[in-house]
């Protein structure tokens, strides 16, 4: 397929430690080996973030603002975000029960402009916790008139309680993985190689669906290797 015929997918993402970055450039890469031409556009914070924050109280403090949807002004968009896609990756982490503080600056902002009649699958990583943010998240896209036809979300694979735990520790520069008691339950922040595989599977699905132009709605992304296998998560 030459690059006038290729069907074009845009990524557009936040990424605060870099867990989303790397399911991000997985997918883009499925995408494509199957032959779609993908476009990368990373949000960034007019004020860069520093990860992990200074100390457990600027940790609380940042839990609580992002409850109430705190927005993050984003630098613009580069041109190459106007041209015309067969579908938009939407994608970014969970910030207490909510989209990131980039990604609703982005909506705000940019929302109709980019999204409106535009195809859409949001992208989530989270630590486990995501449903609120994925209703809330489909309801500002429709309201941007995006029709949304599918989700990706890939949750952190540890256990509870030392998901939670480890989390919060990572955030506030802690490293639980290494502390005697919390190591033995919590070996890693973030998702592991498998699950990036599994993004990479998802992405080259994405490129033969809307080669063969399939609907997009029948792939089937809730994998137990995305941690959302069981109806009952979150
Ligand atoms: C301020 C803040 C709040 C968070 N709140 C949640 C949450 O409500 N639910 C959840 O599952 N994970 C939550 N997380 C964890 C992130 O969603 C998770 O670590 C994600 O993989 C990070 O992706 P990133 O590296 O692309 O930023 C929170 C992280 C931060 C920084």
């Amino acid at each position: 397929m030459n690059s006038l015929t290729a069907k074009k997918v845009l990524l557009i993402y936040f990424s605060l430690s870099g867990q989303t970055s790397s399911l991000v450039a997985q997918v883009a890469n499925g995408l494509r080996d199957t032959g779609i031409s993908t476009t990368i556009e990373r949000l960034r914070p007019v004020t860069p973030m520093q990860f992990p924050f200074k100390s457990v109280p600027s940790t609380v403090l940042m839990m609580l603002l992002t409850f109430f949807r705190k927005r993050i002004p984003i630098e613009p968009l580069s041109p190459k975000c106007q041209d015309s896609y067969d579908l938009i990756i939407l994608a970014g982490p969970t910030w207490s029960y909510h989209p990131s503080g980039p990604v609703l600056s982005l909506l705000d902002r940019d929302g109709r402009d980019l999204l409106s009649g535009q195809t859409v699958i949001p992208l989530i990583s989270c630590r486990g916790y995501w449903r609120m943010h994925w209703y809330g998240l489909c309801s500002l896209l429709k309201k941007h008139d995006a029709s949304v036809v599918n989700s990706i979300i890939f949750t952190h694979p540890s256990k509870e309680p030392w998901r939670t735990i480890g989390v919060f520790l990572k955030l506030s520069g802690k490293s639980p993985e290494k502390s005697k008691i919390i190591g033995k339950h919590y070996c890693k922040y973030g998702h592991v190689k498998e699950q990036q595989k599994e993004a990479c599977r998802f992405g080259a699905e994405i490129g033969k669906a809307l080669i063969d132009s399939h609907p997009l709605q029948n792939l089937n992304f809730q994998t137990p290797l995305t941690g959302c296998s069981a109806k009952t998560t979150s």
